[in-house]
C-alpha cells in the first residue's frame, strides 16, 4: 500500500487528489462489516462509482494530458481494489475468529451425567430370593396370572362353597376366570407335568381384592416352593425356610412355625420372622406367609402315589420390609424416586 501512496502522493494535482484518495482508502480500512465493505467497492469502483466518472472524463482531454491522467487514476483504481481486498480478507479472518471462539468446548469442564436408571427393589429382592434357591438346588418356572377355579382352588382341595376361600376373594373375568390369589396353582401345573423328585420355586404377581394398608396391597408378589420326592419332612420345609431367612437377612435370624390352616396342606403353619418394625420401633414377629406339607388329596389330584412333599409361600414385599427396613408397603408401588434411588445399587 505505501508504494501505491507514494505514487499517488506524487503525482499532478497532488494536494486535492491525494487527500480524496487518502479519505477513500483510510474509509476502506476501517470499514467494519462486510455490508459496508461492500458498498464502498460499489460507491468507488462500480458503474456509476467515483473512479470511474473521473476515468470518464479522460474523454474531453489533450492525448498527454489524458495519457499522464489515465495513468494516476488506473494506479489509484488498482491501489483501492487492492485495499477493498486486503479489507475483505481481514473481515472474513475476524468473522471466523469470533465464530470459533464461540463455539469453543471446554473439554475439562464436568459433563452433564445422564439420569441412571436401577433395578426396583422387588426386581432385587426377587433375584436375589431365585439366587438363593437355585444354589440349593431349586429350578425355577413360571405360570399364568389369569388362572381357572380348577387350578386355583378345586385341585388345591378348595370344595366349592368351602369358607376358606373368601379368605381369597380376587377379580374375576367375564368368562369365569380368574386374577390367580395365590402361586399355589403352580403346584397343580408343575406336578402334572413333571415326576417326582424335584425341588422348583415360582415368582409371579397375584391379587386379591381388598382393602390397602401398610402391609397390603390388591396386587402383590409371592415366591412359591415346592419339594416332593420319597422321604421329604417337616424338618425340610424348616430347613428351607430358615437357609432362605439367613441368606437375606443375616445369619441368626429367628423365623418361627405355627399351625394354621391351608386345604392344599396338613399340617399347615403360618411362618413368621423376626424383626425390628420401623413403625414402632418394637420387635417383632412378621407374618410372611404359608407352608405345609403337600395334602394327599392335591397328591391325589394329580396322580402322584408312594411321595411326600412340603410347599410354602409368601409376600415378597413382605419380606423385602425386612433387611432395608421399610415402614410401608405402599410405598414401593408409588414410584417415588426419593425412595427408589435409595435402592440403586444395593444387595
Ligand atoms: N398360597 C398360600 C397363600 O397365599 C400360602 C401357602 C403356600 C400355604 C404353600 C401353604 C403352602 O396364602
Amino acid at each position: 500500500m505505501a508504494e501505491h501512496d507514494a505514487e499517488v502522493e506524487g503525482s499532478h494535482h497532488a494536494d486535492a487528489k491525494s487527500a480524496e484518495v487518502a479519505t477513500w482508502l483510510e474509509a476502506v480500512r476501517s470499514a467494519d462489516d462486510p455490508a459496508a465493505l461492500q458498498d464502498l467497492r460499489v460507491r468507488l469502483l462500480g458503474k456509476k462509482g467515483e473512479i470511474t466518472q473521473r476515468l470518464k472524463a479522460l474523454g474531453g482531454m489533450a492525448p498527454d494530458e489524458r495519457r499522464l491522467v489515465g495513468e494516476q487514476w488506473n494506479r489509484v483504481k488498482a491501489a483501492l481494489g487492492a485495499a477493498l481486498d486486503e479489507r475483505k480478507g481481514e473481515l472474513e479472518r475476524r468473522a471466523l475468529a469470533a465464530q470459533l471462539a464461540g463455539e469453543r468446548v471446554d473439554v475439562t469442564l464436568p459433563g452433564t451425567r445422564p439420569p441412571q436408571g436401577g433395578l426396583h427393589i422387588l426386581t432385587l429382592v426377587t433375584n436375589k430370593l431365585l439366587e438363593v434357591f437355585q444354589n440349593l438346588g431349586y429350578e425355577v418356572v413360571t405360570g399364568p396370572e389369569l388362572e381357572t377355579d380348577h387350578y386355583n382352588f378345586a385341585a388345591l382341595n378348595f370344595p366349592p362353597d368351602h369358607p376358606a376361600r373368601d379368605t381369597q376373594d380376587t377379580f374375576w373375568t367375564t368368562d369365569g376366570r380368574l386374577l390367580r390369589t395365590h402361586t399355589s396353582p403352580m403346584q397343580v401345573r408343575y406336578m402334572e407335568t413333571h415326576e417326582p423328585p424335584f425341588k422348583v420355586v415360582v415368582p409371579g404377581k397375584v391379587f386379591r381384592n381388598e382393602a390397602q394398608d401398610a402391609t397390603h396391597e390388591a396386587q402383590f408378589h409371592q415366591l412359591e416352593a415346592l419339594v416332593v420326592g420319597e422321604r421329604v419332612t417337616m424338618a425340610d420345609l424348616r430347613g428351607a425356610i430358615n437357609e432362605m431367612a439367613q441368606a437375606l437377612i443375616g445369619p441368626g435370624t429367628r423365623t418361627r412355625l405355627q399351625p394354621t390352616y391351608f386345604p392344599f396342606v396338613e399340617p399347615g403353619a403360618e411362618f413368621a420372622i423376626w424383626w425390628t418394625n420401623p413403625r414402632s420401633g418394637r420387635e417383632e414377629w412378621l407374618e410372611l406367609g404359608g407352608s405345609g406339607m403337600v395334602h394327599p388329596k392335591v397328591f391325589e389330584a394329580v396322580g402322584y402315589e408312594g411321595v411326600t412333599g412340603f410347599a410354602f409361600g409368601f409376600g415378597i414385599e413382605r419380606l423385602a420390609l425386612v433387611p432395608y427396613a421399610i415402614p410401608d408397603i405402599r410405598y414401593m408401588y408409588q414410584g417415588d424416586l426419593r425412595v427408589l434411588e435409595q435402592f440403586r445399587g444395593v444387595l
